[in-house]
Parts: structure tokens; sequence; C-alpha cells
């Protein structure tokens, strides 16, 4: 096929009703020009990187919501839009295997046009790693103490499966995707660059895996820990099969 020719059309025109409204001719745009590219790779590795950026601006967005509707106590907004976050951390994690086909030399090349860029860097990430402590405020604020309850009891003690639970364990999925993601991104950088080698900062990538131990509602961790202390009563016990043998 002649490059030149679908390099030509690939983008549009930008004219019509569909593309003014998503706006293609600066969506499409936003990589680099197709002859500037240093493999074949690259487009990829830009298009991956700039979809992971629009669905964490998504669930920033998303969560702002979710706040608002948590001091509302509107519960079932919260546990649609929360549902929507964690679809969208699903499908970023999902999609870094795309870049499992780039093969580690071809990175190295791509690599060498990053300058000191880093994933920390990334104001989608950077902004969700600021809101959880105001989430929590929230949750607790409206969901337990206005009712005078506490995570022990919507977990254990009082536990009725009602919306503070619910909407306890829709922030506790979050948590845990978000670090199912720096789990995958971690695999990805040991596939693609190992995990000996300094980051484009300098450090270590075996910083990232301080990230993946960070949890956002370490409450909603914590107190799995106590119910299996206290229900499971003494440790180091063979207790007695259930069949009476
Ligand atoms: C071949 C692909 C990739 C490689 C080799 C790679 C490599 C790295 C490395 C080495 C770091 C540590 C940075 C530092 O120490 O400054 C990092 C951090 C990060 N990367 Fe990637 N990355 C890749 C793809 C992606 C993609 C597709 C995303 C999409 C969001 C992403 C997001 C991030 C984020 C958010 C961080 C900061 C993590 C944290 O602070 O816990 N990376 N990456």
């Amino acid at each position: 096929m002649d490059r030149e020719h679908f390099y030509a059309i690939m983008n549009g025109e930008g004219t019509l009703d569909y593309e003014l409204y998503l706006n293609t001719k600066a969506l499409l745009s936003c990589q680099k020009d197709f002859h500037e590219f240093c493999n074949r790779d690259e487009l990829q590795f830009q298009i991956v990187h700039q979809i992971e950026e629009l669905w964490m601006k998504l669930i920033g967005y998303t969560l702002l919501d979710v706040d608002d509707y948590m001091a509302q106590e509107n519960t079932n907004r919260v546990v649609t839009l929360m549902r929507r976050v964690h679809v969208a951390l699903r499908l970023m994690t999902e999609q870094l295997a795309l870049l499992e086909t780039m093969s580690p030399k071809e990175y190295q090349e791509i690599r060498l046009k990053l300058g000191n860029g880093s994933g920390q860097e990334s104001p989608g990430f950077r902004v969700i790693l600021k809101m959880p402590p105001h989430l929590w405020e929230t949750f607790r604020s409206s969901y337990l103490d206005k009712h005078g309850l506490t995570v022990e009891q919507i977990y254990n003690s009082g536990y009725t499966h009602g919306g503070a639970y619910v909407v306890a364990e829709a922030l506790c999925e979050f948590d845990e995707l978000f670090q199912r993601f720096r789990y995958v991104h971690y695999q990805l950088v040991e596939r693609s660059i190992g995990t000996g080698a300094k980051s484009l900062k300098g450090r270590s990538v075996e910083m990232l895996r301080e990230g993946q131990r960070v949890r956002f509602f370490p409450e909603l961790w914590e107190i799995r820990s106590h119910m299996t202390d206290t229900w499971g009563a003494s440790y180091g016990v063979v207790r007695d099969s259930i069949g009476g043998h």
C-alpha cells in the first residue's frame, strides 16, 4: 500500500459534524507527524499513554461527583459512578498489554526520545493520588460519624449490608484496582526495561514497588485483619475437623 497516500487521509478533514463534535482535527494531531516517529512502535506508545491520560481525567472528574453524592448520601449515584471508575481502571490496566507487543529493543529507541520524562509527571495520576483523603473524609462524616457508626460496626458488629457498607466496598474496590494497575505496570516495566535499571529520573525502578504498598483507605483493609483476629480466636491451634474426624 502507498503509505503516503494513507498518511494523507488518516487524520480526516475535520469538517464533518462527527469530526467537529469530537474535535478529531485536534485529537488526531496530538501524535507526532508520521515522518517524525523513530520507529513503527512509537505511534502505539504515544497513543496508549494519551488514552490512559484521558481515562485518568475521566476518573478524576467522576470522583469529584462521587464526593458530592457521598456528601448527600445519594448511595445509588455513588455506586453507579464508582462502577464507572472501576471499569475505567480495568481498561487502563488491560491496555498496558498493548505495549507488550513492542520489543525491548524498539522501546529503547523510543526511550531515547522521552527526555527525562516520567510517568510520575502524569497530571491524571497526580490528581487521582490527591483525592482519596478527601473522599475518605466525606465518607466518614456522611456515612459514619453522622450516624454514630464505625467501620467495625458496618462490617461486623452492626452489619446490615446497608448503604455505608456498599459505599465502603466500592471505595475498597477502587483502591484494589488502582493497586492492580500499579502491579501490572510494574510487570510491564520488568518486561520492557528490566527492574535493575535506573529510571529516566535516575532513581531505581524498584521505587515503583513502594507505590504498590500504598493503600488509599487503610481502615477498610485493617477491618478485615481485625475481624480475622477476633473471629479466628487463637492462632496455632488445630481446630476440630468439620467432618468430626
Ligand atoms: C514500556 C512502557 C513503560 C515503561 C518502560 C514505563 C516505565 C516506568 C518507570 C521506569 C517508572 C518509574 C519512574 C521514575 O522513577 O521516575 C514509571 C512510572 C510511572 N509510569 Fe510508566 N512505563 C511505561 C508505560 C506506562 C504507561 C502506559 C502509563 C500509563 C498511565 C504509565 C504510567 C506511569 C505512572 C503513573 C508512573 C508513576 C508511578 C508511581 O509513582 O507509582 N507508564 N514508568
